[in-house]
């Protein structure tokens, strides 16, 4: 037992980064392996979904998606680095919550909440996940690398309005009773 937790703690100390520059290519292979793993969630989410406004940000969404990861290549490129993922667990999580609440919700303008409710998780983890590696990207002056997070960050700000946008304007109050009503009376 001893053993193995010695073994351990030395084999953590490998991986430890002890400078801004190790810590943020640590983060940009955390979001490389999120993207990634979006490329084959958003998907699932696109079918799921009914409706047609909610759909197509989803699609267009994917679409941007796999932009951004190459975006990240040209990131990791851009230091010198092999583009690289490691597990990110906090993105496994929601990707999994998300999973859970389609599989517990009516298909329809419930489970189309649902879907959005969880994308914005996504998107907020993003936005998170940008914000400090565009702030470390600047302490550490690279430009290049700035330049292309913050445009993958901006794309996150958008998709995250579209949703609140998608959600606020029609799909919430019809999910208040299930059911599909007059699109004129939701508009808040
Ligand atoms: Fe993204
Ligand atoms: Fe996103």
């Amino acid at each position: 037992m001893e053993k193995n937790k010695k073994a351990k703690e030395k084999q953590d100390k490998s991986a430890v980064a002890s400078n801004l520059r190790d810590f943020f290519i640590d983060g940009l292979k955390d979001i490389y392996y999120a993207e990634n793993a979006l490329v084959k969630t958003l998907p699932k989410m696109f079918e799921q979904a009914t409706d047609q406004k909610l759909k197509t940000a989803i699609k267009d969404h994917l679409a941007q998606t796999k932009e951004q990861v190459v975006r990240l290549e040209k990131t990791f490129e851009s230091m010198g680095e092999k583009a690289e993922a490691k597990q990110c667990h906090a993105i496994d999580g929601i990707i999994k919550e998300g999973e859970e609440i389609m599989n517990e919700t009516a298909e329809g303008p419930v489970r189309d909440a649902g879907i959005i409710a969880s994308a914005q998780k996504v998107e907020h983890y993003e936005i998170a996940t940008y914000g400090t590696l565009a702030a470390f990207a600047k302490t550490l002056n690279e430009r290049t690398a700035l330049d292309l997070i913050l445009k993958t960050l901006g794309e996150e700000k958008k998709s995250d309005m579209l949703l609140s946008y998608i959600a606020d304007t029609n799909l919430n109050s019809q999910a208040v009773d299930g059911k599909l009503q007059s699109k004129d009376l939701n508009a808040v």
